[in-house]
């Protein structure tokens, strides 16, 4: 599907005709939307981390039935049904994996035997230079300013520092809506963005109109803040009054709030409490979030679950990255790449025709 005028390592690893990934988001990046963004030529990635126990086969079929394209799965290892999803993976040999809190290396390693391209996000240059040691064919740098879990590094300056570091294929992330910084992103010497917010934002969007209409109304990139107060991990999200209600509880309160949102939670996935306690005691075991956010944890899905399918804009959770203050409207998928491509060519034409520039030399970059 390559050929065009921005093929990259990063098109070429993932069969894309451009250089644009959608991410995954919970409760967002479902078939529909992951359908769109690769027959628009981009790559996306279905969030199976609120995908049900028992649903992850039907999800797949249900992308597989709206392209031909290739698409990927992203996944945490603290979802009660890892271990199916990562069976789902390898038997549909989907394109690519992605994850943050992700498998061991044994399992990457099951991944790349398979030919699936594994595509870690990270947010400091530490994990990124670890994932590629698990075995990372592909890294997603995701600067501070990026939507959900985040860093506290910019992109500006995390990508320099990831691409001095490793030597595998890089995605810049945090902070991309438009041409400009794809092409940014390409005279930098990644490969490639990937985008969460701007692709929330587009009209095959499943986020309820009540919320994509705050999210649209939302003007200032201070309002888009991080905290810790959900599950005691740095996230980012649109400030709201649960977002202050959660930061104003103390601490036993939100431990109480958390294992109401556990249970519930639970029980709507099917899980009994057995499983439950098991996985808490994984989580725990894994040792790299802390006993806070691994009690925390289940604050999030319930919440955010309310915020973006329910559409409740105040009483739960809306996780943003900052540039949704500088979108101002729904595209369609075709149309947001389509533009993204037009503008990143408009942009490095401009430069190649700078006064002085050898248009030869300036020619020679990945995207010629
Ligand atoms: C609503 C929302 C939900 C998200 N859910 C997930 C998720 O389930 N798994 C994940 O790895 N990242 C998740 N993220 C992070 C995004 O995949 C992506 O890395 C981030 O949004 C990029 O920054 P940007 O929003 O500035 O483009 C989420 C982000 C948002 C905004």
């Amino acid at each position: 599907m390559t050929g065009n005028g921005f093929e990259t390592p990063l098109t070429r690893a993932l069969g894309c005709r451009y250089p644009v990934v959608q991410t995954a988001m919970g409760w967002v990046a479902d078939p529909k939307l992951v359908a769109a963004t690769t027959n628009a030529g981009g790559f996306g990635f279905l969030a199976a981390a609120s995908i049900p126990p028992g649903g992850i086969d039907a999800a797949i079929a249900a992308v597989k039935a709206a392209t031909d394209g290739p698409f990927g799965i992203n996944f945490h290892m603290f979802q009660p049904n890892a271990e199916e999803v990562i069976e789902a993976i390898l038997l549909h040999r989907v394109r690519a994996v992605s994850y943050g809190r992700g498998p061991d290396a044994a399992t990457i390693a099951r991944f790349r035997d398979a030919g699936i391209e594994c595509m870690p996000t990270v947010g400091a240059v530490k994990h990124a230079v670890r994932a590629v040691a698990l075995g990372a064919s592909i890294i997603t740098v995701q600067g501070g300013e990026g939507g959900g879990h985040t860093g506290s590094v910019p992109t500006s300056l995390l990508l320099p520092q990831v691409l001095d570091a490793v030597d595998v294929p890089v995605v810049a992330a945090g902070g991309f809506y438009d041409g400009r910084g794809l092409a940014a992103a390409l005279a930098w010497g990644a490969d490639g963005i990937a985008m969460g917010t701007r692709f929330l934002l587009t009209s095959e969007s499943p986020v309820h109109p009540e919320t994509l209409a705050r999210y649209l109304k939302t003007a200032d990139p201070a309002a888009i803040r991080v905290s810790k107060a959900v599950d005691g991990l740095p996230q980012r999200f649109i400030d709201n009054e649960e977002l202050r209600r959660m930061e104003g509880m103390s601490r036993p309160a939100r431990f109480l709030a958390s294992l109401r949102h556990g249970l519930s939670w639970g029980r709507a996935q099917g899980m009994s409490y057995a499983s439950m306690l098991r996985l808490a005691l994984r989580a725990l075991k894994a040792g790299d979030a802390g006993f806070a956010a691994t009690v925390m944890a289940p604050n999030l899905p319930r919440l955010v679950e309310q915020g973006l399918v329910s559409g409740d804009t105040r009483g739960g959770l809306l996780p943003s990255g900052q540039v949704a203050a500088l979108i101002g409207e729904l595209e369609s998928c075709d149309a947001l790449i389509t533009r993204i491509v037009r503008e990143a060519e408009e942009r490095l034409s401009a430069l190649r025709q700078l006064p002085g520039r050898d248009c030869e030399t300036a020619t020679q970059g990945a995207w010629a």
